[in-house]
């Protein structure tokens, strides 16, 4: 197969100096740096407030990537890099900055006229800055191509994100903006689409007559770092469950599609969003449960409770555990609850899509000391590690005939194999123009219907939260949402945790 064709470009960081420049794309680049696949034409223009030329940006983002990379980080790649690198002083709301930076862009003869533009900046920015960008003409794609990329939150609620995509239809067409979800960059994320539709074996069992149900957890050890800001109005459900995790419910969840080009993939997600069952406000508390971390203790050392943690109200009840049981009313998965959880300050690091298949019928081994069989798992690590992990019964050596669970194991990247970060996977997409790992703006709506209804009422239920101790491994009282008491959390990767 020959390489996709990569065309030069100037890559505009709007946020250049803020954490996800320095954390996540900077290091990216790099990165696709390292391994040629940076078009020679490439430039990186920072955008922002510091009185600093070329010089001090390249001096400070090759701090940066020395500390990020680390010794990994060969110095003949980086001087190439930061060669790149060209730095815009100015202020995001200021219109006069962006007339002057279309002028840089235009007589700068060694910046290509392709343009992309990344919204590393707080949401409630992206339509303020989208249309300073079409006031000077950055948003026309004549003789040239423009792209936008934005990063979740899309909106606040249903609502806002609608008003948030007209803002952004105003100026730029759909093909022109690039919604990020960095859980589609992951690779055992698109792992999921190998494993069920390059599988024969896999398909068959895929549906309500042999799945039991499905949990998709993402918990962290992490707290909420210096993010109260964005936390306290964000809160678990929408910071996690609205996005990541239910992008990895449609993966799991979507018929096989026509191909892997962007429509049709999207249209399969899509179409699996909209077959959510709608959670009426009245079973909310059946089907949602929310709590906050509380002092606790990690990794040996006491660590601070949410409301101690700086910037955050006393008497807040923002959820930084959030857990859900879903239906999708289709053919292929009416009746099968999928269970969503996500938590911050729990015990472990944990990213898992967890399958639970049917008990197997008992009669044969009635006259056995098998008491119960136990179901089968297929479990998808996205996260520590990136694993595929299939749970069958066998029986334990031996005169008794006693079964035990023991597991086909597979690591999906060979420890030769580099580990990816997500950003470059999707930041070389949008050099490529390759949209089928970014979200179309329908996703986003159908997404927020989901939660809309929980988002509501747990917005008026303003005095009292749950706790969990911080290094737990959530509170208990979320497995009420289990359809039944054989139904658990599957907290670990390894044996044993099951009924
Ligand atoms: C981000 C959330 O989108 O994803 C964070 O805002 C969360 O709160 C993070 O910690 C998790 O991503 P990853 O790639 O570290 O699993």
């Amino acid at each position: 197969m020959t390489e996709p064709l990569i065309e030069a470009c100037t890559f505009v960081i709007f946020g250049a100096t803020g954490s996800l420049a320095r954390n996540k794309l900077l290091p990216a680049l790099c990165r696709l740096e390292a391994v040629g696949r940076l078009p020679a034409q490439l430039a990186v223009v920072g955008f922002g407030r510091r009185a600093w030329g070329d010089t001090e940006w390249r001096a400070h983002v090759a701090d940066l990537l020395r500390d990020r990379i680390g010794k990994d980080l060969e110095e003949a790649i980086l001087v190439r890099f930061v060669q790149r690198l060209r730095f815009f002083q100015g202020d995001l709301g200021t219109a006069g900055d962006y007339r002057k930076l279309s002028q840089f862009l235009a007589s700068e003869r060694e910046l290509s006229p392709n343009l992309i533009f990344y919204m590393a900046i707080r949401p409630a920015q992206f339509g303020e800055v989208g249309a300073y960008l079409a006031d000077v003409g950055l948003n026309k794609k004549e003789g040239r191509w423009v792209r936008l990329v934005v990063e979740k939150p899309f909106g606040y609620d249903l609502e806002s994100s609608q008003i948030l995509d007209m803002r952004l239809h105003r100026h730029f067409d759909e093909d022109q903006i690039y919604r990020i979800d960095h859980y589609l960059g992951k690779g055992t994320v698109q792992n999921v689409l190998v494993f069920r539709f390059a599988n024969l074996m896999m398909e068959p069992l895929w549906n309500r007559n042999y799945i039991d149900h499905v949990q998709i957890t993402h918990v962290e050890t992490r707290g909420i770092e210096r993010r109260a800001d964005y936390f306290e109005e964000a809160g678990a459900l929408r910071d996690m469950i609205q996005s990541h995790l239910l992008q990895l419910l449609t993966m799991v969840a979507m018929e096989p599609p026509a191909s892997l080009d962007a429509e049709s993939l999207r249209d399969e997600k899509v179409k699996v969003l909209k077959s959510i069952r709608p959670i009426p406000q009245s079973a909310v508390h059946a089907q949602a449960f929310r709590a906050q971390y509380a002092r606790g203790v990690l990794d040996g050392e006491k660590v601070l409770g949410y409301l101690e943690e700086e910037g955050v109200a006393a008497s807040s009840t923002t959820e930084t555990y959030a857990a859900l049981r879903l239906y999708i009313d289709n053919w292929r998965w009416r009746g099968v609850p999928f269970y969503i959880r996500t938590g911050k300050r729990m015990g472990s690091n944990l990213s898992t899509i967890a399958i639970r298949l049917r008990h197997p019928p008992q009669l044969l081994f009635r006259d056995t000391p098998i008491e119960r069989l136990r179901p089968n798992w297929i479990i998808l690590g996205i996260q520590p590690d990136e694993c595929l992990r299939i749970e069958l019964q066998a029986k334990v050596p031996g005169l008794e005939m006693l079964t035990r669970t023991i597991s086909l194991d597979a690591g999906y990247r060979h420890a030769h194999e580099p580990a990816l970060d997500a950003y470059e996977t999707l930041l070389l997409d949008v050099v490529l123009g390759d949209r089928s790992l970014f979200l179309r703006y329908d996703e986003v709506r159908f997404a927020w219907r989901v939660v809309d209804p929980i988002l509501k009422v747990w917005a008026m239920e303003r005095d009292f939260i749950n706790t969990y101790p911080a290094g737990s491994m959530g509170p208990t009282d979320a497995n009420r949402l289990f359809e039944r008491e054989d139904q658990i959390w599957r907290d670990t990767l390894s044996l044993g945790g099951e009924k």
